[in-house]
């Protein structure tokens, strides 16, 4: 018998909900149902994807980021394609294979002045495990600092560096030494680092769990603070690198100038998984100290060609495109669109962000009458109202949203790089509908909040 993916995925499609549930994740499986994503989706095209029947629906979730080129971008396509084709010997490992030296070289163009160290490797959290070790081996220090909220990935290193009790919880002890301090407190950071146990300081220039921006002087300040105390600086660009935010790094808009970068999802052209972690040769040199020490931090699958081409197409196309230009402008228009709803509705707390990388904030409404559907939605579990725009956004208006993280009452958007002015007046004219549904008491936005409110309470959202 032959053996055809194609066919496969035709005949079982209607099973991927049971298989899941089966064999993989069933909470997931069941919150997908409950909130509505339970589609087949069967296509996905530039910001779009389609459903099996044929319904289409507006991206804006972007794999929590790794389509900044939009989806099935040909020139990811054909690279990938064209490296299947060759043959090419991939992974032989004992080499110094060509496609890696060329996006590494590609890569340091892109970089602060300096950073001209590149190790490649495959998750976000993978590039960020490597940064903390290469940050010890530089310093010969333990301890690491990162900010409340922050978001660096769920191994068990990164773990260590998350700001929320909620992923942490279940999976402590954690390394021990790795602590928390307040973003734009520049003093409990300097107390910490006072000590000079401290290899490194992380941050996510933008953070990705409430699109929280960082007062205007907090990360050069942080980054001097860093220097001072011979503390490396480290800027994770895992989700706002590559374009997101309207410059290829996020930490460009403060001209800072990190020790370590960490790079991945869309990097990959959003169909191979890489990540790179990217830093000054003394640092990266510090590691691989010696030639019997040549491997002492590796990975596998690490340079592998599929990903190294797919890399760099997408650098390729993000310049060709000129998509870290648009990701500024057309980010401006939905910020502005966006934010002039904030006038009209008061649930509205605040629209921010930089390129298109934009968080929506609800807070709670002053009408009494509002206030009661509020209060039982958020006592329940905070977030929820969140939980239910992103439902109506899916259900009435074909939009895939996010809420931006567990217990915050806000939405992110990450869309393509490539959408333009339709989308943006898509996008806004989608949320105009469902915050004036959000008006009404009894309007279809609230409607079924009693369901999610059961759900939560019995903890299964
Ligand atoms: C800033 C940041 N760092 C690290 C990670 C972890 O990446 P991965 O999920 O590929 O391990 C993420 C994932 O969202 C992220 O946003």
């Amino acid at each position: 018998m032959t053996f055809s993916i194609v066919e496969l995925m035709e005949t079982q499609k209607h099973e991927q909900y049971a298989l899941h549930r089966r064999y993989i994740n069933p909470s997931l499986a069941r919150v997908q149902t409950i909130i509505g994503f339970d589609k087949i989706y069967v296509r996905g095209e530039g910001s779009y994807l389609w459903d099996a029947d044929g319904n289409r629906y507006l991206d804006l979730l972007s794999g929590y980021g790794v389509f900044n080129l939009g989806r099935s971008h040909p020139v990811a396509k054909q690279a990938i394609q064209d490296v299947l084709t060759a043959d090419r010997p991939n992974l032989v490992k004992m080499d110094c294979p060509l496609l890696a030296g060329l996006l590494a070289e590609e890569l340091v163009k892109r970089m602060p002045t300096g950073l001209d160290a590149v190790f490649f490797a495959n998750s976000g959290a993978d590039a960020v495990d490597t940064a903390l070790k290469f940050a010890r081996a530089a310093t010969n220090r333990p301890r690491m600092l990162y900010l409340d909220d922050a978001f660096h990935g769920l191994t068990l290193s990164t773990l260590a560096l998350n700001g929320g009790m909620e992923f942490r919880k279940g999976f402590e002890p954690l390394m021990s030494g790795f602590d928390a301090v307040a973003m734009n407190d520049l003093v409990a950071l300097e107390n910490q680092l006072r000590r000079r146990d401290v290899a490194a300081l992380i941050v996510e220039p933008i953070q990705g769990k409430g699109v929280y921006i960082p007062a205007d002087n907090y990360l050069p300040e942080a980054q001097r603070l860093c220097h001072k105390y011979g503390t490396l600086f480290i800027c994770d660009e895992v989700q706002v690198g590559m374009g997101r935010t309207g410059r290829f790094l996020c930490c460009e808009h403060w001209n800072l100038e990190p020790d370590i970068v960490t790079l991945s999802k869309s990097l990959g052209g959003g169909y191979v998984p890489v990540s790179a972690t990217i830093t000054r040769r003394r640092i990266h040199d510090a590691t691989f100290s010696a030639l019997d020490r040549c491997q002492v931090h590796s990975t596998t699958f690490g340079q592998n060609e599929l990903a190294m081409a797919a890399g760099l197409a997408t650098l390729h196309v993000l310049d060709e495109e000129r998509l870290i230009g648009r990701s500024a402008t057309v980010g401006e228009k939905l910020l502005k669109g966006l934010a002039a709803l904030q006038e009209r509705y008061e649930m509205i707390a605040d629209v921010r962000g930089k390129g298109l990388m934009i968080g929506i904030e609800f807070k709670a409404p002053r009408s009494l009458s509002l206030r009661a559907a509020w209060t039982a939605a958020e006592t329940a579990r905070k977030g929820l109202f969140a939980q239910l725009v992103v439902m109506a956004l899916m259900r009435q208006h074909g939009v895939l949203t996010q809420v931006a993280g567990p217990h915050v009452n806000i939405i992110k958007l990450l869309p393509p790089l490539i959408i333009g002015d339709e989308e943006v007046g898509m996008i806004v004219a989608a949320f105009d509908a469902v915050m004036a549904e959000a008006a009404k008491v009894g309007g279809r936005v609230w409607a079924q909040s009693v369901q999610l409110v059961e759900h939560a309470l019995k903890s299964q959202v």
